[in-house]
């Protein structure tokens, strides 16, 4: 089924001047590009965001790092895209990532990887909300 996901591209990516070469990854790959803004998020509006991750021990880390910098957060479409631009991005820690895959080519460690996507549709449409009204979906 023809599918959205979120994607964000973290400060890290985003300092190294690196926006075009991820889309460009996820565009080969078949995804659609339907709502994308470059923003500055605080540490709270990061620590909303990544809630679910509160009781971690990086949890504190994680907020700052996406604080750190802009963030390009970004809805891509198409068929069976949260799995899809998992694929792409590679595993979390990119010591894990299979070559060619975003976090094997541009990330610098598991904290500073590049890139987050939802991990299943109903976190997708949470994550998507979050950031997006409807009128700024554009398919
Ligand atoms: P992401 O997919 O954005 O979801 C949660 C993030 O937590 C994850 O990517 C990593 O960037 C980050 N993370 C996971 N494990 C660690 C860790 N051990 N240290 C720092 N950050 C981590």
């Amino acid at each position: 089924a023809v599918e959205r996901t979120l994607s964000i591209i973290k400060p890290d990516a985003t300092k190294r001047n690196l926006t075009g070469r991820i889309n460009a990854k996820f565009e080969d790959a078949g995804l659609r590009i339907v709502a994308q803004k470059r923003i500055q998020l605080t540490p709270e509006q990061a620590g909303v965001f990544y809630a679910v991750h509160k009781e971690r021990p990086f949890y504190g880390e994680l907020c700052e790092f996406m604080a750190s910098g802009p963030v390009v957060v970004q809805v891509l479409e198409g068929e069976g895209a949260v799995a899809r631009n998992r694929e792409v991005m590679g595993a979390t820690n990119p010591k894990d990532a299979a070559p060619g895959t975003i976090r094997a080519e541009f990330a610098e460690s598991v904290g500073e990887n590049s890139v987050h996507g939802s991990d299943a549709p109903e976190t997708a449409a949470v994550e998507i909300a979050y950031f997006f009204s409807g009128l700024e979906l554009v398919g």
